[in-house]
């Protein structure tokens, strides 16, 4: 390539990469992949070193990291970094506009409102046009020097080009991880068990004090700028200078407002007040500068803030509601969650219906009473949770909430354990929730791969009885018949403490109405989410009148709902849901006691089955309408799909067997190493303590949790019915992996990137030449194999460790020596 042609090339790849970056960053999206995205600064990379006087300051290959910083030096501000006074209150503003005012001696001034964001405060530097230091707030008049990690941040000007630009000069913003990369960090963290991080903020502060800016780099940092200072900016006031910054390319918020008084002001705090959930990024507040510079310098400081700036922060939001009942969760591993259902109140932008009461103990300590009136809020998460309750409006005889003794699902006694503040049901083996874990475990891609067995499906086939363990899953086939017409999804019911049956109102209005669709019901319940349930159903009346869908039984159906609710105060109640039997006496009030109604609703959680049990001869007009109640049902081509993945997943491999079986501590790596190491199940079971123990990679937990597997009878069952199957419990000799034993014995891992080998390609070639490859620095290895561009931190942990590096040349003549 000529210089000429380089240049041309290294001019259109940065328009491309800078285009790329501002569609990621101003527009929120992409059209190009991460990778195809990386191949392009790889490209540039490569042509600046190949043309290094192509090479310009302002090159996107300047924002990949690379640098180390070991200590942040210490760098004073030239001015200093000031905090802003604290207003919660519209009358603390009034009190702040009064005091500008007096200061002032007049009104004729004007506000600039922006967004409090929520991130790590940054000033940026910049001389002759080039930014030379990013130093964070620290102490306010001196603060770290993290140049190297702001340089990464893909929008942050490295240059300003343009007229007038000042030889010098400063801006400050804030930092900040947008929400969405934050979710999906955790995301991934949490897919590598690794600690989660606590919040946008704090993930971003600590980034941004990284050592590796390469790592800084990967994680997709952003910036809002509010502050432009130096000296002969030729600029007066505060709008101006945003403008600037926004011209010279800097990231403004567009979120800002200038305005003429304080009604405007407290507009704009209405206006964002639910509308900055939905900005990229957390903001806590609203902060209120006034706009011309010599006015401020007239207002002057007090000791640490700004008499001319003031923050308004918004406040958790609070309302009061009443308690209507409590239901009890049952998590995946039996652990057991209180929730509390709330009559529907508006907070924060959306209805709240439902609040965790998280244990016992704070149902204890909010002293909660039935039908209490409780306050709840919304702090930064999603969930809301009850503060405190009301004494005042308890009513008289008002019993405290006694927590259940048996577990809703299965009826198991529950367990406290000593210390630990949540119940737990230790019916383990066949509590449905905690059979279900199991099973969806077994069933899933990385182990049986049975894709057709999906949540819904295998909740249902638990509820309904059919399978109890994954051994269960294999017997379906010979049940074909009776699955046809099950109920598929259980989302439509809830199960309230005392174990009866209750049904979606949109599911029971759908039943009890003619001609009206089931969309139009859940539009017209999402409209009128905020109100209370009967006042829904008088409004659902005056609707069917409005949709003119008068047939005489729909006004007549629904009211007589509204009857048997309040019939029966003794039923508990539940927002958004009815009790299964209160609706089914309406169809079958003459053919069935009320008294069997509630009890088979109590024993059932479908009406599918409570029909069964309750043995009915039904018209088929009757069957009709009541099959409306019900959710999909199983039908044919569900039922072949199902059964064709199952018989699919008795050829999976002995290692994927090993790890369905989910005994505890068994991840996919180790059921593979166990597999591979001992070849059958058999010969796993057999094996002693020591000879486990010989096995790198085997601790003592990893031991006792296979003893505790094999001890259990009910294990074994399952294992031979799973066996008599067909399903794989011996590994099968497969020669052509095996080429060699070069590096028996041998542990090894690889960093960086390698010519010869794609990543699992190394581990298979290690695999096959008798070594064991592991997955992370540490002294168990026997060498690293160092491919281009290795993480230096890697590289210092291995050099820490003694650990050898070699070449992959090396490495490759090991094998063929
Ligand atoms: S102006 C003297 N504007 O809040 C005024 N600060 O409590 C200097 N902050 O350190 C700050 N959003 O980290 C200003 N729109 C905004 C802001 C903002 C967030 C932070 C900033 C500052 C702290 C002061």
């Amino acid at each position: 390539m000529t210089h000429e042609e380089a240049a041309k090339r290294i001019a259109h790849l940065t328009q491309e990469i800078n285009h790329h970056n501002h569609l990621y960053y101003q527009e929120s999206r992409t059209e190009i992949s991460d990778f195809e995205f990386d191949k392009l600064l790889e490209e540039l990379i490569r042509l600046e070193n190949q043309f290094p006087d192509l090479l310009f300051a302002d090159s996107p290959s300047q924002r990949v990291g690379g640098a180390i910083t070991k200590e942040f030096q210490t760098v004073a501000h030239e001015y200093r970094m000031l905090s802003l006074g604290n207003t919660y209150t519209l009358e603390e503003l009034q009190a702040f506009d009064e005091r500008v005012i007096k200061g002032l001696g007049h009104t004729d001034f004007e506000y600039f409102c922006e967004m409090k964001f929520d991130g790590v405060a940054i000033s940026l530097v910049y001389e002759k046009g080039n930014l030379v230091r990013a130093v964070t707030r620290g102490d306010g008049t001196k603060g770290d020097d993290v140049t190297a990690n702001v340089k990464t941040i893909r929008n942050i000007p490295l240059t300003v080009k343009g007229e007038n630009i000042p030889d010098k000069f400063e801006v400050r913003g804030e930092i900040f991880l947008p929400r969405r990369e934050f979710e999906k960090i955790n995301t991934e963290r949490e897919k590598n068990g690794e600690a989660l991080l606590a919040n946008p903020r704090n993930a971003a502060s600590g980034t941004i004090k990284m050592q590796d800016s390469g790592v800084v780099a990967k994680r997709r940092l952003n910036c809002y700028f509010y502050q432009l200072l130096g000296e002969n900016i030729g600029i007066s006031k505060h709008d101006e200078a945003i403008h600037l910054i926004e011209k010279w390319g800097f990231n403004v918020s567009p979120t800002y407002r200038k305005v003429s008084k304080l009604e405007e002001v407290l507009d704009y705090i209405e206006s964002w007040r639910e509308k900055r959930f939905t900005l990229p990024l957390d903001t806590d507040g609203v902060v209120l500068k006034i706009n011309d510079y010599d006015q401020r310098e007239e207002l002057g400081f007090t000791a640490k803030i700004p008499r001319w700036a003031i923050a308004y922060k918004y406040q958790a939001e609070s309302a009061e509601t009443e308690l209507l009942s409590i239901t009890y969760q049952v998590g995946r591993t039996g652990a057991i969650t209180p929730v509390a259902n709330l009559s529907p109140v508006h907070l924060a932008g959306t209805t709240v219906k439902r609040a965790s009461l998280h244990n016992a103990n704070e149902i204890e300590r909010l002293d909660i009473h039935e039908g209490d009136f409780v306050f709840v809020e919304k702090g930064g998460e999603i969930i809301p949770k009850i503060t405190a309750v009301n004494p005042e409006k308890r009513k008289p005889l008002a019993q405290p909430i006694s927590y259940i003794q048996t577990c809703p699902e299965c009826g198991t006694t529950l367990i406290r354990k000593e210390g630990e503040a949540k119940h737990y049901c230790p019916n383990a083996a066949s509590c449905p929730p905690q059979v279900l874990g199991r099973i969806e475990h077994f069933v899933s891609k990385r182990a049986m791969d049975i894709d057709s067995l999906g949540t819904e499906r295998i909740r249902a086939l638990i509820d309904q009885g059919f399978i109890r363990n994954y051994a269960d899953i294999y017997d379906l086939e010979e049940k074909q018949s009776d699955l046809l017409g099950l109920e598929m999804s259980q989302d439509q019911y809830e199960k309230e403490s005392g174990g009866l049956l209750y049904i979606t109102v949109q599911k029971a209005l759908f039943a009890l109405t003619e001609s009206i669709s089931s969309k139009q019901i859940q539009d017209f319940l999402d409209e009128k989410a905020e109100l209370p349930l009967l006042e829904t159903l008088k409004a659902f009346q005056e609707q069917i009148r409005i949709w003119k869908k008068k047939v005489p039984a729909n006004v007549g159906m629904v009211d007589r709902l509204i009857h048997q609710l309040k019939d029966h105060p003794e039923l508990p109640k539940m927002e958004d849901f009815v009790p299964v039997a209160l609706v089914l006496d309406l169809f079958l009030g003459r053919k069935v006691e009320w008294s069997q109604l509630l009890e088979s609703s109590q024993k059932h959680g479908t009406v599918h089955r409570i029909l069964l049990d309750l043995n009915l001869e039904l018209s088929p007009e009757l069957t009709e309408r009541i099959k409306k109640l019900k959710a999909n049902t199983f039908q044919e081509g569900v039922i072949s799909n199902m059964m064709e993945g199952i018989k699919a997943s008795k050829a999976q491999p002995f290692e994927k067997v090993l790890f369905a079986l989910g005994i505890r501590n068994i991840g996919e790596n180790t059921a593979q190493l166990l597999a591979r190491h001992f070849g059958s199940l058999e010969k796993l079971r057999e094996a002693s303590s020591e000879q486990l123990l010989e096995i790198n990679g085997v601790g003592e937990t990893l031991v006792h949790s296979l003893q505790e597997f094999f001890l259990q009878p009910e294990n074994l069952e399952i294992i031979q019915r799973l066996k008599d199957q067909g399903l794989k419990f011996e590994i099968e000799q497969r020669e052509d992996a095996v080429l060699g034993s070069a590096l028996a014995g041998k542990r090894i891992l690889a960093s960086g990137k390698l010519k010869n080998f794609k990543r699992d390609e190394i581990v298979d070639f290690v695999q096959a030449h008798g070594g064991q490859y592991l997955s992370s620095v540490s002294k168990n290895l026997d060498f690293i194999i160092e491919g281009e561009d290795m993480g230096p931190s890697k590289k210092e942990k291995a050099q820490k460790l003694g650990v050898p590096l070699i070449s992959e040349e090396e490495f490759l003549r090991m094998v063929n020596s």
